[in-house]
């Protein structure tokens, strides 16, 4: 099987060496507009990555895709992997816009040709049992979610216009991981946030910290909690609290949280500095998979429509955090 990534920045890169590490395809070929990106990173990856030259020349010689370019140049993409029929892994958002996903999303339907969104969390081996446990009734009601999802540093200011705001940037993998979680529709959110580590964020009308509530149709609770700046390291953690068990994900000894306990862990050096190191084996996983859809071996675990429900998540919660108040909505359970 012969992969073609187009778009070799700071996540194209680490999916071309992540499908190499995994020796699981013959040939890994690398595209970007940028003079002699593709050729050099081809070239420190070994003999199995290739590059080439132009967009077309990426969808003639590949049998699958990965879209890892600026999400403006999605839905093109998109539309030109659909019409050669590749199936594809594009990074989230596949669109920036409802209007433009939900187009999207009834072309790759009526194409019929797989096409897998980058939410990693979806990837990740804690993550994935969690959600079996859940479905599998270990963990009985499920009265609580509790995410976290702390940046170790601010993003470059330049791309914060760009941004779409916290909720879209930011909290978009929480509201796409706790519904596909919990597996149940989302009837109410309410939002807030606040300018805390720089004035930078209120000079484009957003903020850089928040929390937002989300209340599913059975009566659970999710709590949500995101920041633009931790000073210990990169926080991504999500906890299910239950009538028969209590589970987490992302609690370990790199987790960059100081205990006050006796016994309880101390963060050194250690602590994730962001969410390459953090969502490490989701990524590896993510590609592992993304080649097994191609195969036909196992279902698509992060379809395009399911993205519609956290990007109307993420503008209900905008909605919420400006005027206020709780915003009532019915988004329908993820698949
Ligand atoms: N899943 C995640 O955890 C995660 C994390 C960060 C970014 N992302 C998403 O990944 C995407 C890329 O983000 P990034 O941080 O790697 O950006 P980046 O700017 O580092 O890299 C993008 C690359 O695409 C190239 N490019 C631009 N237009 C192209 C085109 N038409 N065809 C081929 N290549 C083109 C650029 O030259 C650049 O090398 C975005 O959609 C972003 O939202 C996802």
């Amino acid at each position: 099987m012969r992969i073609g990534i187009a778009g070799v920045g700071r996540v194209g890169a680490m999916h071309a060496a992540n499908l190499v590490a995994l020796g699981k395809v013959r040939q890994v070929v690398l595209f970007d507009p940028v003079p002699g990106r593709a050729a050099q990173l081809s070239a420190s990856l070994g003999p199995d990555v290739g590059h080439v030259d132009t967009a077309d020349e990426l969808l003639a010689t590949s049998d699958a895709m990965v879209v890892a370019t600026p999400t403006t140049t999605h839905p093109e993409l998109l539309r030109r992997g659909l019409s050669a029929k590749l199936p594809m892994l594009c990074e989230k958002p596949i669109a920036g816009d409802l209007v433009t996903m939900s187009a999207i999303v009834e072309e790759i339907e009526t194409a019929g040709v797989d096409v897998v969104v980058g939410f990693q969390r979806r990837f990740d081996p804690a993550f994935t049992e969690l959600r079996r446990r859940i479905r599998a009734g270990d963990v009985g009601t499920v009265y609580l979610v509790r995410a976290l999802g702390h940046d170790a540093q601010p993003p470059d200011f330049e791309y914060l216009p760009t941004s779409g705001g916290i909720f879209r940037d930011l909290f978009v993998h929480d509201l796409d991981v706790v519904p596909w979680l919990v597996g149940e529709p989302v009837v109410e959110v309410y939002a807030s946030g606040s300018v805390l580590v720089h004035e930078a964020f209120a000079d484009v009308g957003d903020v850089d910290n928040a929390v937002v509530t989300l209340r599913f149709a059975n009566g659970t609770h999710a709590l949500l909690a995101g920041g633009r700046h931790n000073a210990l390291g990169y926080d991504h953690r999500v906890e299910v609290l239950g009538s028969k068990d209590s589970l987490a994900v992302g609690l370990d000894p790199r987790t960059p949280l100081t205990s006050l306990e006796p016994d309880g862990p101390k963060v050194g050096v250690d602590a994730y500095p962001g969410f390459p190191e953090r969502f490490r084996n989701a990524y590896l996983n993510e590609m592992a998979v993304f080649v097994d859809v191609v195969a036909g071996r196992v279902e698509n675990p992060s379809p395009a429509r399911d993205s519609l429900v956290s990007l109307r998540l993420a503008d209900a919660c905008e909605r919420s955090r400006l005027s206020g108040a709780p915003v009532r909505l019915l988004v329908e359970a993820v698949s």
